[in-house]
């Protein structure tokens, strides 16, 4: 699509195309000349809907930060996606999970060798030395956001609070190496030579992605791959961080009682942290954490 200089620009700026993202979208032509993957044009967000995006992730984070207040040893999971719940209505917003491709509750919670998309109910007890993955999604004004944190119940096992550590220090190399002009593939790649200089691996079959108009967006974030490969980052961009480390192999099943809950399969621990990011001018903006 080209646009007239003198239009105004496609971004809803307000501001003349010659003023706006006509330079950019030279700079993505170029990029694209040379073989590179370029994001298309609807996901990267105007100022109106960042603006959006950051209201919806103060209530995500809030949400998360009551979590954190209140989670203890000898609570349901249920009791968790009713503090999730209740908070996130309060506040304005919508849990994103619930009735999500009929997800039946309001955030996921994946405890030990759970990978992702644990279903909380009133028959799982926290219990002294479990690890547990809580993450929460929110809708406001119809933007969306999306973040997990880990906690560690009771006395947890020095091997377990390192996989939870590390998996921590996974994300904040991922968030680091996430550049305006950058690849999709320096993240995924400074995420795996971290999980795998300690010996654990990175799961393949969940990634990051974006998010902010719809819960699931382009580009699929890979926790692994090579530097200088993949989608080319630009300012304006807003997805999701979010890698899941195990301590034992990468392969997983699906519990065929849920059809959600992903499990590994040699059984060992597995942890997950989440942000969501936006790629600004100069670096990278975190928005839900
Ligand atoms: N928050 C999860 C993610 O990171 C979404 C899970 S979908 C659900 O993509 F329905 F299980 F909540
Ligand atoms: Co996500």
């Amino acid at each position: 699509m080209n646009f007239n200089r003198n239009d105004k620009c496609w971004c809803g700026s307000g501001v003349k195309y010659k003023k706006c993202h006509l330079e950019f979208d030279e700079k993505l032509m170029e990029l694209e000349a040379k073989g590179y993957i370029i994001p298309s044009r609807d996901i990267i967000k105007n100022q109106e809907q960042i603006e959006g995006i950051k209201k919806s992730s103060a209530i995500n984070n809030g949400a998360l930060d009551v979590v954190e207040r209140s989670i203890k040893e000898g609570m349901s999971t249920e009791e968790v996606n009713k503090i999730v719940h209740e908070y996130t209505v309060a506040q304005g917003g919508i849990p994103a999970p619930l009735n999500y491709e009929g997800f039946p509750k309001s955030v996921c919670t994946s405890i030990n060798d759970e990978v992702c998309h644990g279903i909380p109910s009133e028959d799982i007890i926290l219990k002294s030395g479990d690890i547990i993955n809580v993450d929460v999604s929110t809708i406001c004004n119809g933007y969306y956001s999306d973040a997990s944190r880990m906690f560690m119940i009771g006395d947890v096992s020095e091997e377990a609070k390192k996989l939870v550590e590390v998996t921590k220090e996974c994300l904040y190399k991922g968030i680091e190496a996430a550049k305006p002009w950058g690849f999709l593939g320096d993240i995924g790649a400074v995420i795996q030579e971290h999980a795998e200089k300690h010996g654990y691996s990175v799961v393949r079959d969940f990634g990051g992605h974006g998010v902010g108009v719809e819960f699931h967006e382009d580009p699929f974030v890979y926790h692994y791959g090579k530097k200088g490969e993949g989608m080319v980052l630009v300012p304006g961009m807003i997805f999701t961080i979010e890698p899941m480390i195990n301590q034992g192999g990468y392969g997983l099943f699906i519990d065929a009682d849920n059809d959600w809950t992903a499990v590994t399969e040699d059984c060992s621990l597995s942890a997950q942290w989440e942000h969501t990011v936006l790629i600004t001018e100069d670096g990278v903006e975190i928005l839900a954490k």
